[in-house]
């Protein structure tokens, strides 16, 4: 019999098509009316439903996915890329009809920066209804995550009211919740969002709230002009928890990961089903910083993904917040192995076992408390 699933990896999803430039063209020939002859195209499918979802899966924990995708082409494509990953994986994806499904062309030609042909799709449609609530009510069913309301325009439209609507009533069925978050064009929509007043309506139904410092940064100073050092760290996290979250955890690039916890015993308490087994008292009022593992860097799309896959499989299967960040910065290393999002990261088992044989660690952030 499969194993009901114990997470959902719910919000953005999208196909990344990436034409295969041969040796020789350049971005500079794509000119008006000329023809450049290109090479094959891979697909890959992306997105926080994707990279966080297949990370889990990989790892070993059992994960229904939950994104929006139209009835056309590519959103079959999407499906059965996840069918292909895991059998009844998608089972929980919206099929909307007459919508279109989220696509990146990805320009990538030869010793040039990325750029983007991005359409957003259905993600912009994505709303708390869209949730199969059935599924987050299943007994067996411990931890709901979402990503990225910042491109997802219905979930940040009126100060979050569809994210606050979605994350209570996951929080009712006694489940944990966790967001993550993702940069934005100043430019767009996203950019004329109060974040602060958002999040402080938004995250005392959160329990686990892990952006990256970027994006933080980008949200609570707009203008650029504060930097990451460790006051401005931990003001920002201590202003979240205020705010409303259990646990804050900011993935900081190849500086690792900052985790932080509330001091209140009450809350941490009501955090939900994925705290059950763990040593409470070990969660409580902590700060740690967890370096990241040393690797050879093959590509970080996904690395920040992969570590909340491995934040989340570590919380599940009752570590301490010193292993569970470990965890986190192991599956984020395994990630940046291989150019893609997902295909470094092995089993669960596995990647306890490359911690526990010694794994070099990089020098990493210093606050001057806790460093595991
Ligand atoms: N050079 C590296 N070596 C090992 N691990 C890394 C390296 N770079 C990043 N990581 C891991 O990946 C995580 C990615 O952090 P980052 O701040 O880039 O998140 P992010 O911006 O959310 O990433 P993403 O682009 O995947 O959304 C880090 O917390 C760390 O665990
Ligand atoms: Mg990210």
């Amino acid at each position: 019999m499969p194993i009901p699933p114990q997470v959902i990896v719910a919000g953005c999803v999208c196909l990344d098509v990436i034409p295969g430039w041969p040796a020789g063209a350049a971005v500079a020939d794509i000119l008006p009316g000329k023809l450049i002859e290109m090479g094959p195209v891979s697909v890959a499918t992306g997105g926080a439903v994707s990279n966080t979802g297949l990370a889990l899966h990989r790892l070993g924990v059992p994960v229904q996915l939950v994104g929006k995708v139209g009835d056309d082409p590519f959103g079959r494509m999407i499906l059965e890329a996840f069918e292909r990953q895991g059998p009844g994986l998608a089972d929980g994806m919206v099929v909307a009809p007459g919508e279109a499904t989220s696509y990146s062309v990805v320009i990538n030609p030869p010793g040039v920066d990325r750029s983007f042909l991005h359409c957003p799709g259905a993600n912009h449609t994505f709303v708390a209804d869209d949730v199969p609530y059935d599924r987050v009510a299943d007994p067996a069913m411990r931890l709901f995550h979402f990503g990225y309301p910042p491109i997802m325009r219905r979930t940040f439209a009126n100060d979050g009211e569809q994210l606050e609507r979605m994350f209570a009533r996951v929080g009712e069925f006694g489940v944990t919740t966790s967001l993550d978050m993702c940069g934005f064009d100043p430019a767009s929509p996203a950019g004329q969002v109060d974040w602060p007043r958002l999040l402080a309506r938004v995250l005392p139904a959160v329990d686990l709230f892990l952006p990256s410092l970027d994006e933080t940064l980008q949200m609570f100073h707009p203008g650029g002009a504060e930097t990451g050092d460790m006051n401005v760290i931990r003001s920002l996290a201590d202003r979240l928890l205020a705010m409303g979250a259990a646990v804050v955890g900011f993935k900081l690039g190849d500086q690792g990961l900052y985790v932080r916890t509330t001091a209140d015993a009450n809350r941490l308490a009501a955090a939900g089903k994925a705290f059950v087994g763990v040593k409470l008292d070990a969660w409580l009022n902590r700060e740690l910083a967890a370096p990241c593992f040393e690797v050879e860097v093959a590509g970080t799309t996904g690395a920040g993904d992969c570590t909340i896959a491995g934040f989340l499989a570590g919380l599940l299967a009752g570590l301490s917040p010193e292993e569970t960040a470990t965890a986190a910065t192991a599956v984020g290393a395994c990630s940046v192995e291989q150019p893609d999002a997902t295909s470094g990261v092995p089993h669960w088992s596995a990647v306890r076992k490359r911690v526990e044989s010694g794994w070099r660690r990089r020098a990493g952030i210093s606050h001057g408390g806790m460093q595991c």
